[in-house]
């Protein structure tokens, strides 16, 4: 099931699939060009037919030959961030062969990832990367070989095991087809301010938005995602919820300070209690976020509880709350 980066070319120009890593989550990767390669990873996802598949690319000559792009701004976008975990919803060229991926639609969501191994094996082959996160519909992204092997192993044509994805969350979406505005679609690592940033000098009049409002292609909206087995709900405070076995409690390493000694009630009944990480370092808790929500059904708890808290204005944390929020049950 595992096998090498060279393994994993031959695969793919016979237009198998693969699980490769990138510094996001893993991919599910196929041939984006071929209809037969797109069908197979469609098919072991048991992703519906009308979720078009992110397609990636070794460099921005790449990726600008398949792309109608009339933005001026998206070459500094792309100088600035790519290779990264930043994706652009661009217009395809008339013609293109990249519409098995986009399942029809005349737009893509492409970007160049920056991973070794990910890098290496595009140079080797002619052709951009087709590959949604390598996980069933509706389960959490995987961010470390284990988690594919367990969800997928059986069903691809193998896995490039290249350790713990850096990043953790899945890229940012923008959508690059407006002139005067950018709207992110998916919060991911980097965010408005830093698009800001870099827009501010060269493009002062381009306005970036916060929103995934429904006027425009709204990506994983239509599907549920990310979700562990276990049903999550959110808790104001400790007391709200008698905790018992084949309960897991989610919270960050400041509440473990704080709460020290409920913890140590809660452990005691045999509880299974998860420590995200510290808000402080909002990009470690992203790094470790799927893993840890994993690890509620690895425990096999067949109920979590995640403590309210406030995750801050990073970009890192909007895109965690983004994420959590995607999980959390509502009661009403
Ligand atoms: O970080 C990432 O983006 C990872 C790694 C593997 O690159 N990939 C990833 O793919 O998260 P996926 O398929 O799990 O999420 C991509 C999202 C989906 O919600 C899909 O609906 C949307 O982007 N999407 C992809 N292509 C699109 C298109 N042409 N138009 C609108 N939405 C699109
Ligand atoms: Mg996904």
């Amino acid at each position: 099931m595992f096998i090498s980066p060279k393994q994993a070319v031959e695969i793919l120009n016979a237009n198998g699939i693969v699980a490769l890593p990138t510094e996001t989550v893993y991919g599910l990767a196929a041939n984006a060009t071929n209809e037969n390669a797109i069908q197979k990873v469609f098919a072991a996802k048991n992703r519906p037919a009308d979720n078009p598949l992110i397609v990636h690319f070794k460099n921005k000559e790449q990726l600008l030959i398949e792309v109608d792009a009339q933005t001026l701004y998206l070459e500094t976008l792309i100088n600035h961030f790519s290779p990264g975990p930043l994706s652009y919803l661009l217009k395809l060229k008339e013609g293109s062969k990249l519409k098995y991926a986009t399942a029809g639609s005349d737009f893509v969501v492409a970007r160049i990832p920056d991973q070794k191994i990910f890098l290496q094996i595009l140079s080797s082959i002619p052709f951009p990367l087709a590959a949604p996160s390598a996980n069933s519909s509706g389960k959490i992204s995987p961010t470390n070989a284990q988690m594919v092997a367990a969800d997928l192993g059986n069903k691809i044509d193998g896995i490039v095991d290249g350790g713990i994805c850096a990043v953790g969350l899945e890229s940012t979406i923008i959508d690059c087809t407006k002139e005067k505005a950018i709207h992110i679609l998916r919060p991911g690592i980097i965010g408005k301010k830093e698009l800001e940033t870099v827009l501010a000098n060269a493009f002062p009049a381009v306005n970036v938005f916060n929103s995934d409002t429904s006027d425009h292609i709204t990506p994983g909206k239509k599907y549920k995602h990310y979700a562990p087995s276990a049903p999550v709900f959110e808790i104001k405070q400790l007391n709200d919820h008698e905790f018992s076995e084949g309960d897991a409690l989610l919270i960050t390493q400041e509440q473990q300070e704080k709460f020290n000694t409920e913890l140590k009630k809660i452990a005691a009944k045999k509880s299974t209690i998860i420590i995200l990480g510290k808000i402080s370092d909002a990009e470690n808790i992203a790094t470790h976020l799927y893993s840890n929500l994993k690890n509620i059904d690895n425990h096999q708890c067949h109920t979590a509880y995640i403590l309210q808290t406030d995750w801050g204005t990073s970009s890192a944390a909007i895109a965690i709350a983004n994420r959590l929020r995607k999980i959390i049950q509502t009661t009403d």
